[in-house]
């Protein structure tokens, strides 16, 4: 039996890829490459087995994705495979809400024709917006900021409609802040163009790609004034992925929303002097205005995940540094 890893040529489904071989599963990944390399699959083959299926197909694509259910013995679903520009969402709502809408009901269509229950789908701290409460906990009040943050909104609605009426168990698991890369330094984070998010432009300027790191904002109500954020390393939230399932072959059904972070909380700057540690090098960067529609601070309660999936984070903030960095020194242009 198999894992069907939809988006597993991304960031996080290439390393929860390799987490299910170490664990004894084997995935089925589905991409189409729109935002991810076929050299990432080479490089999950060659820390996994050469035999791992790699099915080409657009998640939209209904027939193709019956197809997969056909064609291979799928027992288990891992969803990761969307958009995940926050600002692109802002241009292109519509490309979002069909993209992520669409895979995730065509999805679970699939899965109930065939016969499949267990889901474990990708959602995202975003659906927390600013908490009141931090450490943020499962219980705490869900919305969002964005037509992305109301993709994930509205996919864990729809997931949880879907597994009150039909055979399904989903486990839905909020993502805090995905860093770092493979041990190996052969597998890790390559995003389009300039980076978003804070970790890919720190080590792009570490290698030269970029100048300085912009710091947005130095005027929050924080230790030192830039933004906290749960900065969790991807291989300990691919092991996450590994014990959801887990979790859904043995006491958890319905659908449950279970954070993955560390439960501590870094600012900006701890980011920037972590990853110059790491580097051996001091990172340049200078402290601008504040980046719209971001939040001063959030980091997970992680006692839930501990209880329900038995899983707890064990990499630090420089174990993910030093991966990260491992990667990009090894592969300065990513996969390209
Ligand atoms: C964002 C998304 C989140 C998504 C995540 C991963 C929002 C509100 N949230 O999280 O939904 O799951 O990306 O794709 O957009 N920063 C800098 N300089 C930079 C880049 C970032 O100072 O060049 C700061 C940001 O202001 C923020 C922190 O670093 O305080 C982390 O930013 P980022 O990596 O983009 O992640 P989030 O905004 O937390």
């Amino acid at each position: 039996m198999a894992v069907l890893v939809t988006g597993g040529a991304g960031y996080i489904g290439s390393h929860t890829a390799v987490a299910l071989h170490d664990a004894g599963r084997e995935g089925v990944i589905v991409d189409n490459f729109s935002n991810s390399s076929p050299k990432a699959v080479d490089a999950v083959r060659a820390l996994t087995t050469d035999s791992m299926v790699m099915v080409e197909a657009d998640m939209l694509d209904s027939e193709a994705v019956a197809r997969v259910f056909k064609d291979h013995d799928i027992d288990e679903v891992i969803h990761f495979a969307a958009y995940k520009a926050v600002g692109e969402s802002v241009d292109k709502p519509l490309d979002y809400y069909r993209n992520h809408l669409g895979s995730t009901i065509g999805l679970v269509a699939a899965m109930v024709e065939a016969g499949v229950s267990k889901l474990v789908f990708s959602s995202s701290c975003t659906v927390y917006g600013q908490p009141d409460v931090i450490p943020v906990t499962e219980a705490a009040p869900t919305g969002a900021e964005s037509p992305y943050g109301w993709t994930k909104y509205m996919s864990e609605q729809i997931l949880n409609d879907a597994a009150a009426a039909v055979d399904l168990d989903v486990v839905l698991l909020r993502y805090f802040n995905p860093v770092g890369a493979h041990e190996s330094g052969t597998l890790g984070e390559d995003p389009n163009g300039i980076p978003n998010n804070l970790v890919p432009f720190v080590m792009q300027v570490a290698v030269g790609r970029l100048a300085k790191v912009m710091v947005f904002g130095g005027d929050y109500d924080t230790a030192d004034g830039t933004a906290v954020r749960d900065y969790i390393h991807v291989v300990d939230l691919a092991e996450g992925h590994v014990a959801a399932l887990d979790a859904l072959a043995g006491e958890i059904s319905g659908c449950t929303a279970v954070n993955l972070g560390t439960g501590v909380g870094h600012t900006v700057l701890d980011v920037v002097h972590a990853a110059s540690a790491a580097v051996g090098s001091p990172i340049p960067y200078e402290v601008v205005g504040r980046r719209s529609g971001d939040i001063e601070k959030i980091y997970a309660h992680p006692a839930y995940a501990e209880e329900v999936l038995g899983w707890r984070s064990k990499r630090d903030l420089a174990d993910m540094m030093r991966d990260h960095w491992n990667w990009q020194r090894q592969n300065p242009n990513g996969f390209r």
